[in-house]
């Protein structure tokens, strides 16, 4: 449950700029006599309104961090990026070594601070390390169930075969992101994949495993997920025991220019 929050103008350090007011998305900001006032605490707590201000007049009540301070330079390179994006491939052959706390640390918060939308920041975070192995045994028991009727829905998967590291691959940790709002888990689940490269992990996106999420009540006990929960993404987190020395092609983007 969110704590309420309200959003406070210091006049004395307010200078009536008006910046606050002209980036406010709701228009709820209004200047009176070259002060900023906010009209009602009901708006969506972007903080825009905190992050804009030149005197660091605003201020927004109840939260546990206060605001850095940004010089500009925290700019991704393009071209790096585009070179790491290109080249990062799905992992499925773990490495035994360990994934630190503090990577996993790292990873959460990159799922964090992504944006939600109307800034809900309703998505949860359920890092699986010690129930991983029973979760696996829970997901491989329902999977092996379902195999039959699913090969004969799907011929694509008629080699498939479920071993006991079917959907974990031997990775020491699994984190998922648990949200009503599938756009928004989605996002953030993309950003910690990004973090996770950027902490030298592999990744591996499970959609099985989501979807054993979905269909095993007993899965959902063991993951503590409360009616109308659902599991977005799941991201197999561990350190990469093949390197991939090249691009693989993609087909062309299927892109309208308008
Ligand atoms: C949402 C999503 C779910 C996926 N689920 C699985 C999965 O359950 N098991 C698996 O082996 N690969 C899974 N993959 C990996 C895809 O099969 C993979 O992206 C595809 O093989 C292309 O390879 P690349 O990711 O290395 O480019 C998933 C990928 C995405 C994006």
């Amino acid at each position: 449950m969110r704590r309420p929050h309200e959003v406070r103008i210091d006049a004395k350090a307010c200078t009536g700029c008006g910046l606050c007011r002209d980036d406010c998305p709701m228009g709820n900001i209004a200047l009176e006599e070259r002060i900023a006032h906010v009209a009602t605490q009901r708006c969506i707590m972007c903080g825009h309104c905190v992050a804009v201000c030149p005197e660091g007049a605003v201020s927004m009540t109840g939260f546990d961090e206060e605001p850095v301070e940004l010089d500009g330079n925290e700019r991704l390179d393009a071209d790096e990026l585009l070179r790491a994006l290109r080249a990062r491939r799905s992992i499925r052959r773990f490495a035994s070594r360990p994934v630190d706390e503090d990577e996993v640390a790292r990873i959460v918060e990159a799922g964090r601070v992504t944006p939600t939308g109307s800034n809900a920041q309703e998505v949860e975070f359920i890092v699986l390390r010690d129930a991983l192995p029973e979760a696996e045994r829970v997901a491989v028991r329902l999977f092996r169930r379902l195999l039959p009727l699913a090969k004969l829905l799907r011929p694509s998967i008629a080699h498939i075969k479920i071993d006991e590291r079917f959907f974990f691959k031997n990775a020491p940790v699994a984190i998922m992101t648990v949200s009503k709002n599938r756009v928004d888990a989605s996002l953030a689940a993309a950003n910690m994949a990004l973090m996770a490269e950027a902490c030298g992990l592999g990744v591996l996106y499970s959609g099985f495993f989501t979807v054993a999420t979905r269909l095993s009540p007993s899965l959902r006990r063991l993951l503590d997920l409360r009616h109308g929960q659902h599991v977005v993404a799941t991201l197999v987190l561990g350190r990469p025991a093949v390197r991939y020395r090249r691009t693989a092609p993609k087909e062309p983007a299927n892109a309208r220019m308008l």
